[in-house]
């Protein structure tokens, strides 16, 4: 081999060892499936915005993740636009117009079981589509139907069956049976590493590229849905899903030490609940105590109780019910609700009611982060409520309903499928929206991005963006390990801690039960899904996907510095 040869070949692996060492992450999509991440990163290499990507991702989460990714559940967003700009976009479901109060009562009062969960009544009116469409209309860059088309492809190409994803349809085989008789489409049996493909699903999100919202809430698509939902016994009509829309609200926005962090607010308790914890425990500098350990337990677990005991109360649809945000985020309010708390013993949660909590995986919801090349940030959290919804599948259609009018309050005091408690705030009405507790977070630091942080996990939504939050700013964690590490979860009602199982020493459980902490081993159960992108101050860009699901970053590189 000659000389000039040897030569060329050393400067020209040096000049590869070289690009590797400056390649720089410079978008990214972070989401419950691969393929979903994947279809939203393609989208900005066409040059499209994080929001055109949104789009992306949302509808092929909704082909490939159909227990909770839809056109047919509800979400939020917040956003920030590379140049600073927030807002928060509310696409959430609507109780249909002959909703009432009392809708899931029998005649002497009491709760019917399931009539809010499974089945037709358990639906409300989706605002996914609708919410997709204002996005495109406010922030779109690409067309529509560019947009629409990948999740197309995916529905027609198929999508591969994860084992999670397996276990996870045999465990709802029989209800998808239940309420949609034996020969659903979910009712085959799909194994890891099947393909599914779905073309009536496909049919409907080619109207949707056609048409936008109008091919879901109007034509074929509309008459489907409704003829699904009546057939079901639920009460959503025409008239519905014409009239639904979409509402931009300003996102709530509090400090904490020198962050300054945006989150959902109303219908979303997310904003205000995080506000009111991270101000509470904000004094304490949980910093200075170990991660997990039990003081930084205490502090955490005493501003969650009294943080939910004020959502049960005051927090609804803002278009309903006067929510009094400031006063709930006010400082010398919060501290005073932690003048009695004692590192010598637990506070109480006063009159706990008996309920069956149902302590299910979170696997119900989904959230995603994105950032794009320019630097606009999107966190997403989107639901069909349980997994799957209601059940109630639209075989002509080839998607599941929500079943979303559980995070009503059915009837005050008594909890929903998240043990939540609620009152007359959150009580069912024609046309208002449900409590949620989806938390899509944008945090700021030094007014630059920081991070973009959400998670499924109904009540332990809060509590986990708080601790991801936490392990970054407080414990040094890089994003991953932010995301990976144990959590824990206290609601105020039912009166426990709830721990991830299997992780934490017993030793600690004994500590906490002997300062008076309720802890139910049989209701540790898996705490959230996180997908969270961090930018440093340095403008590095790094992703923390949730191990305990099928979570997956897909990133675009940059080679220059
Ligand atoms: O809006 C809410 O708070 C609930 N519908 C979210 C449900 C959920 O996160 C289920 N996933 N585990």
């Amino acid at each position: 081999m000659s000389r000039i040869y040897l030569i060329y070949v050393f400067v020209f692996s040096m000049f590869l060892v070289g690009c590797a060492e400056e390649k720089l992450i410079k978008a990214a999509v972070v989401s419950a499936r691969k393929e979903a991440s994947e279809i939203g990163v393609e989208i900005m290499k066409k040059g499209g915005s994080a929001f055109d990507a949104m789009i992306a991702t949302d509808l092929a989460l909704a082909v490939c993740y159909p227990n909770a990714g839809n056109i047919s559940g509800g979400g939020f967003l917040v956003y920030r636009t590379a140049d600073g700009r927030t807002g928060s976009l509310d696409y959430r479901e609507k109780a249909p117009i002959a909703a009432s109060r009392d809708m899931y009562l029998d005649k002497n009062g009491n709760i019917i079981p399931e009539k809010s969960t499974l089945g037709g009544l358990a639906i409300g009116v989706p605002g996914t589509v609708a919410g997709l469409e204002a996005v495109h209309k406010k922030f779109g860059t690409l067309q529509w139907k560019e947009l629409v088309q990948p999740a197309i492809n995916l529905a027609l190409s198929g999508y591969v069956v994860t084992e999670k994803q397996e276990q996870s349809f045999s465990e709802k085989k029989q209800d998808f049976i239940k309420v949609n008789g034996q020969n659903t489409f979910y009712a085959q049996t799909f194994r890891a590493n099947d393909t599914v493909k779905n073309f009536a699903l496909a049919n409907t999100l080619k109207l949707i590229a056609k048409h936008g919202k109008s091919g879901f809430y109007e034509g074929t698509v509309a008459k489907d849905l409704i003829d699904r939902v009546q057939q079901k016994g639920g009460i959503i009509t025409h008239e519905d899903l014409i009239s639904y829309e979409p509402v931009w609200r300003d996102p709530i926005n509090f400090q904490y030490k020198d962050l300054n962090i945006y989150s959902m607010g109303p219908p979303s308790s997310g904003g205000i609940c995080l506000g009111q914890i991270m101000k509470m425990i904000e004094p304490y500098n949980v910093g200075n105590y170990e991660h997990n350990s039990m003081e930084t337990i205490q502090i955490i677990v005493e501003a969650e109780r009294r943080s939910y005991a004020d959502r049960s109360l005051y927090l609804g649809d803002p278009d309903f019910v006067k929510i009094p945000k400031n006063e709930l985020l006010d400082e010398n309010y919060l501290s005073d609700r932690m003048k009695d708390f004692s590192f010598e013993s637990a506070s109480k949660s006063v009159d706990i009611l008996p309920g069956k909590v149902l302590w299910e995986e979170s696997e119900e919801t989904t959230h995603y982060s994105i950032i794009d090349p320019m630097g606009n940030a999107i966190a997403v959290t989107t639901t069909l409520n349980g997994s799957y919804g209601s059940k109630v599948f639209v075989e002509k259609g080839g998607y599941f309903l929500n079943n979303e009018m559980d995070d009503f309050s059915s009837k005050p005091g008594y909890p929903n499928m998240f043990g939540l408690i609620g009152g007359k705030a959150n009580a069912i009405s024609s046309e208002k929206r449900m409590l949620s507790a989806m938390s899509p977070t944008i945090v700021e630091k030094n007014n630059q991005l920081y991070m973009i942080v959400g998670t499924p996990g109904g009540s332990t939504i809060i509590t986990s963006v708080l601790q991801i939050i936490l392990n970054v700013y407080e414990y040094d964690m890089d994003i991953q390990t932010a995301v990976s590490v144990p959590r824990f979860h206290h609601q105020w009602l039912p009166d426990i801690i709830t721990f991830e199982p299997n992780i934490f020493k017993s030793s600690l459980f004994d500590s906490l039960q002997k300062k008076g902490y309720d802890i139910k081993q049989e209701y540790n159960r898996i705490i959230g899904r996180v997908d969270a992108i961090k930018v440093s101050d340095k403008g590095i860009i790094s992703t923390g996907a949730d191990p305990r699901g099928d979570d997956e970053a897909s990133l675009l590189y940059s080679y220059e510095k």
